[in-house]
């Protein structure tokens, strides 16, 4: 991300301290994670402490300061979905995309995430993939799933 782009998004928040919170988000949303040097860049603009900033970037989940691949996976680990089979749905999406969890498909495609809890237990095993919920998941119907991400342009 350039530091015009990154300028942009400061502007739109008007350079407010009190919008660091919204300004890592649009970063976020636009780059796909937080690279360190944006991270520096915004403590300067902004006139906050490069140790602030990063503190805030490490506390939030929703934040990663890794690269990210272009669809964002996350498995849950909660106990509705896991007695439900949500471990072997978990294996199956490490055993087809080749990776471990938190880690991203060498062709940045595909990253894979876990969280405790979505929520939405009675779906369970529950999948979500660029924020759109998979329920009722199983070896097959994830196979299936990842592969038409796959083929997906955007
Ligand atoms: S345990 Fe998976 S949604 Fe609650």
């Amino acid at each position: 991300m350039n530091p015009a782009e990154i300028d942009k998004i400061l502007e739109s928040h008007e350079y407010k301290k009190s919008a660091l919170i919204p300004i890592l988000q649009d970063i976020q949303s636009k780059n796909r994670w937080l690279p360190c040097e944006t991270l520096k860049y915004v403590s300067e603009k902004l006139d906050i402490p490069l140790i602030d900033v990063y503190s805030l970037a490490t506390f939030y989940k929703s934040f990663s300061l890794k690269p990210r691949g272009k669809h964002v996976v996350t498995a849950c680990c909660g106990t509705a979905c896991h007695v439900r089979g949500g471990p072997k749905v978990l294996q199956e999406i490490q055993n087809q995309l080749n990776i471990g969890v938190d880690e991203t498909t060498p062709d940045k495609k595909f990253t894979l995430e876990t969280v405790r809890c979505l929520g939405a237990c009675a779906l369970g095993p529950l999948v979500v993939i660029d924020g759109k919920y998979h329920g009722q998941m199983n070896t097959k119907k994830i196979a299936s799933t990842l592969k038409k991400y796959a083929k997906k342009k955007k």
